[in-house]
């Protein structure tokens, strides 16, 4: 007996009938993607880890979560946890600057958190982002909220909410943090063991705890939105006038601050109507600052990242139903050693001229192998017996009306092909 292997805890095997769902929504978001001008870049599946670790003693939550490991040459890398920063990265690395701005990237790539697994949560995730550099517009934010709405409307997800929420810049951000602070204060006692570090470490995240004594402070905790410069003010006041053009369903909510440490401005979550927070998703908002944090000039940016594995267990919830292209419609089949050479071939001009087609080649009996058939769904069933083989003839049997006709072997790649073009 062999060992016995399991998979990493928080990692799944994607099987064929999901691969289904995670073909249709990669299509759709990187068609809706794609009509809105976004391009396409991969970036590699690992970074030099410091990419990753900024603002010394204010670790994002995903730093903390990082896969990190040396390589033989002893550099510290680390499997990618989000994709902004590397994307970031490749913009400067790349000369990305010099093109025409803002320059919209898009991406599909698996992630690395090394999380409590959960339902809905993993170790190894996948990511559908979005990023646009170099443009501070309030339409830019308004642009990729519409994408995002767009990409879950075009997939009939409808029981979804957008929430939406500014946590200020380098002005604003300091001061409110100093009266978040003052508010709690006095609460310290009443609130939780991860709180009372929030309080020192990132305290706008005490506004994100779902423990009940936390949520009960909360309530009457003072709110960023009612304290932001002037400047942060006007641009989210018209990110939402530019929402509301377009009857987006959103909801303004205090409370959205985000995990990681790079916002700045507008951010946003997608929830599920129904569960709220728990397991969102998507998430996204502006970094005005990241770039120029990563050695770049000061360059504004907006970007989004939708989780797919999530996307996919929701359409699994809300039985959402899509058409699914038939590749395999033909079946060959044979009797006998010479039968058997003359499928292998036609089988390899079938899909040589495109049309999909299986064969069994260790079934034996011209029964067992009209079972399978069947069980595939194929529209047609190709037979070469040793009567055929002999002929140079081929038989088409319709599987739905159980016709049988003969063709000489030369015409049948092109009979077929005509029949499944006219079906
Ligand atoms: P994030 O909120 O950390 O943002 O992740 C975005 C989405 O990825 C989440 O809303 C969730 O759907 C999915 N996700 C995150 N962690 C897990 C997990 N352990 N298992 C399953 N799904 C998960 C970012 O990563 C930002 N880079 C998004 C962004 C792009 N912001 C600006 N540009």
């Amino acid at each position: 007996m062999g060992k016995k292997f399991q998979r990493p805890r928080g990692t799944r095997d994607i099987l064929p009938v999901e691969q289904k769902y995670f073909k249709y929504v990669q299509n759709i978001f990187e068609t809706v993607a794609e009509e809105a001008g976004f391009q396409k870049i991969t970036t590699p599946t690992f970074e030099d880890s410091k990419l990753f670790v900024r603002g010394v003693g204010k670790e994002a939550e995903v730093t903390k979560d990082m896969y990190v490991f040396k390589d033989k040459s002893g550099n510290s890398l680390a499997l990618r946890p989000e994709g902004t920063a590397p994307i970031v990265r490749a913009y400067l690395e790349d000369g990305m600057q010099s093109l025409p701005q803002p320059v919209s990237l898009y991406y599909l790539s698996n992630f690395f958190r090394y999380e409590r697994p959960q339902a809905g949560r993993y170790r190894e995730l996948w990511q559908f982002g979005l990023e646009v550099i170099g443009d501070k517009s309030p339409l830019v934010d308004a642009n990729i909220i519409a994408t995002v709405w767009r990409m879950y409307k075009k997939l009939n997800l409808t029981d979804i909410s957008i929430q939406v929420n500014s946590i200020g810049c380098s002005v604003c951000r300091p001061k409110y943090v100093k009266l978040l602070k003052k508010y709690y204060s006095g609460k310290l006692t009443k609130v939780c063991a991860d709180c009372k570090k929030r309080y020192k470490v990132n305290p706008l995240r005490l506004l994100d705890c779902k423990n009940d004594k936390c949520l009960e402070i909360q309530k009457e905790a003072p709110q960023i939105i009612n304290n932001l410069c002037s400047a942060c003010h006007d641009h989210f006041k018209t990110v939402l006038e530019y929402v509301d053009e377009l009857e987006i369903d959103y909801e303004l909510n205090p409370k959205i601050v985000r995990g990681l440490d790079y916002y700045t401005g507008t951010v946003f979550e997608v929830w599920n109507a129904k569960e709220g927070a728990q397991n969102s998703l998507g998430g996204g908002g502006r970094y005005d600052l990241l770039v120029e944090l990563l050695g770049g000039s000061k360059t504004p940016a907006m970007g989004f990242g939708v989780g797919v594995d999530r996307t996919i267990e929701e359409m699994e919830k809300e039985e959402i139903e899509f058409e699914q292209k038939k590749n395999v419609n033909i079946f060959v089949a044979q009797l006998g050693n010479k039968a058997r050479k003359k499928c292998f071939k036609l089988l390899n001009d079938l899909l040589d001229a495109g049309i999909g087609a299986e064969a069994r080649f260790d079934k034996g009996g011209i029964g067992d192998q009209l079972k399978t058939a069947s069980k595939l769904g194929v529209e047609y069933t190709l037979l070469i017996g040793q009567r055929e083989a002999f002929d140079g003839t081929v038989i088409i049997k319709d599987m739905a009306s159980g016709n049988q006709e003969i063709f000489p072997y030369e015409k049948v790649v092109k009979v077929i092909a005509k029949r499944l073009r006219s079906a």
